[in-house]
């Protein structure tokens, strides 16, 4: 690799879950604390980080395909950092596969990036993908500027190893940030203009701090914050909902009325082979744990189709598990068989054809479930916390407490939070009328 000058300006390009979204964040800010600008809209930027995404195949196939469009037509490149998880999973056949970049680094070691830039600019590639005993949290610079809606780290890895996700291997072992830090940094984002913190993990309810409280305590207090309006977290594991965050949903009034738990499968032979360790049976029995204490609670989840061996009636018990559930918004997924996982080696593996038309089957209940939630809105009057402007006159978007879209026209300011009746459900938002 040739020699460079240290890059002035840097592009941070995040393809995965909203954690890769907050690591992105922050390594902004980590690049602008050294001096380096973010690149103006459409001009090329010296340093490119491409932030992956190892979940499924075609996230890592995305990121080899971005590597060669940044290529110039004299045959040069920006400066290329590779991050995020397919970089933990992968580093070295990258560096292998990929002479244009010039730096991998894992998404526990990202907080080490301004050492690699300067290796890079001297010709040497840089690649660390250590989980370091110091956290990168101790070493990033402070938030500055958030949106009014803005992520916060609060537990990283997975313990539960289901078999068919890389995310114990890309992120390690479940760690919980301390109180006392997550206090700080959310204070900071409060200050720098959040109206509404989501409280971020692989699995976020299996935060503990050292005294062992669990995450109803730490909503608890961050509740207390004057200037912070609403507080969510996600992605939550069915095992770890204890009563006490389930009461949270009925003590804490600035705890929205929104839970994403997924499930995956609807079936109880699919989901020990998925390795879940919980039934169907006692994930809708939290499901009705919460929607006792709340009963508006807005239900969301995770869906696989075509896992290993999943018959066409097991698919179509997911598919009754959804019909039953009545979700407010879903993500679903084919199954895709992930390097060194359990699952990717398992016999009956399911033909393409066969998840095309189980995702197709499945996405249509969701949508129908999706549609029902939101006609089942329009009549309600709700706040609506503003999070930008739209694309007609005077019209502007934010999220209803159940976290639907929601626009409206009429005087208002980015993070406000606005009374507004909700007037009609269309395909993917609501409109509303502001009180
Ligand atoms: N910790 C969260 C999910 C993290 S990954 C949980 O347990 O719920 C986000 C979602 O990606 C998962 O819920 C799952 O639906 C999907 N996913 C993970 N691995 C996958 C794979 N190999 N193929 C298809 N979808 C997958
Ligand atoms: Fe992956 Fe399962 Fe952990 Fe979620 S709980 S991150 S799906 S291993
Ligand atoms: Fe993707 Fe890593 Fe998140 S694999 S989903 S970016 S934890």
């Amino acid at each position: 690799m040739p020699t460079a000058p240290l890059p002035r300006t840097y592009r941070v390009k995040s393809f995965g879950c909203q954690m890769n979204v907050y690591d992105g964040e922050r390594m902004a800010e980590l690049l602008g604390a050294q001096g380096i600008q973010p690149a103006p809209e459409g001009e090329e930027s010296d340093l490119v980080v491409l932030n992956t995404c190892h979940i499924r195949e075609k996230a890592a196939e995305k990121v080899y395909s971005d590597i060669g469009r940044l290529r110039r037509k004299d045959g040069t490149a920006p400066m290329i950092a590779v991050a995020g998880c397919v970089a933990q999973a992968e580093g070295e056949e990258i560096m292998a596969r990929a002479p244009s970049v010039g730096i991998v680094v894992g998404p526990q070691a990202y907080h080490r990036l301004p050492g690699m830039i300067a290796e890079a600019a001297q010709g040497r590639r840089a690649v660390d993908t250590d989980m370091p005993a110091e956290t990168k949290f101790d070493v990033l610079p402070a938030r500055r500027k958030v949106g009014a809606s803005a992520f916060l780290t609060v537990q990283e890895g997975c313990d539960k190893f289901c078999t068919y996700c890389v995310v114990p291997y890309t992120r390690g072992a479940e760690v919980s940030r301390s109180f006392s830090d997550l206090m700080a940094e959310a204070e900071r984002l409060v200050e720098a203009g959040a109206k509404e913190i989501t409280l971020l993990g692989q699995n976020v309810n299996a935060w503990r701090d050292d005294g062992n409280r669990g995450l109803e305590k730490l909503i608890e207090a961050l509740a207390d914050l004057p200037g912070l309006a609403r507080i969510r977290y996600t992605t939550s594991h069915p095992n770890d909902m204890t009563d006490g965050l389930i009461e949270a949903h009925r003590d804490i009034e600035k705890l929205m009325p929104f839970l994403h738990l997924p499930v995956q499968a609807g079936n109880d032979r699919v989901l020990r082979a998925m390795n879940r360790s919980h039934t169907v049976a006692s994930y809708l029995k939290v499901l009705d744990q919460v929607r006792t204490v709340r009963p508006d609670i807005a239900l969301s989840g995770d869906f696989i189709v075509g896992f290993p061996g999943e018959t066409d009636t097991e698919f179509e018990d997911t598919l009754k598990l959804v019909e039953m559930v009545g979700y407010s918004q879903c993500f679903s997924f084919k199954y895709s068989p992930r390097p060194g996982t359990p699952a990717a080696t398992m016999d009956g593996q399911v033909p393409t054809q066969v998840m095309d038309e189980r995702l197709q089957r499945l996405q249509a209940a969701l949508n129908v479930s999706q549609q029902a939630f939101n006609h089942a809105s329009v009549g309600r009057r709700c706040q609506v916390l503003v999070e930008r402007k739209g694309k007609l006159d005077g019209q502007w978007l934010g999220k209803s407490p159940w976290l639907q879209s929601v626009h409206f026209i009429g005087d208002a300011a980015i993070g406000d939070l606005v009374d507004v009746d909700l007037i009609e459900a269309g395909g993917i938002s609501l409109s509303g009328r502001l009180v």
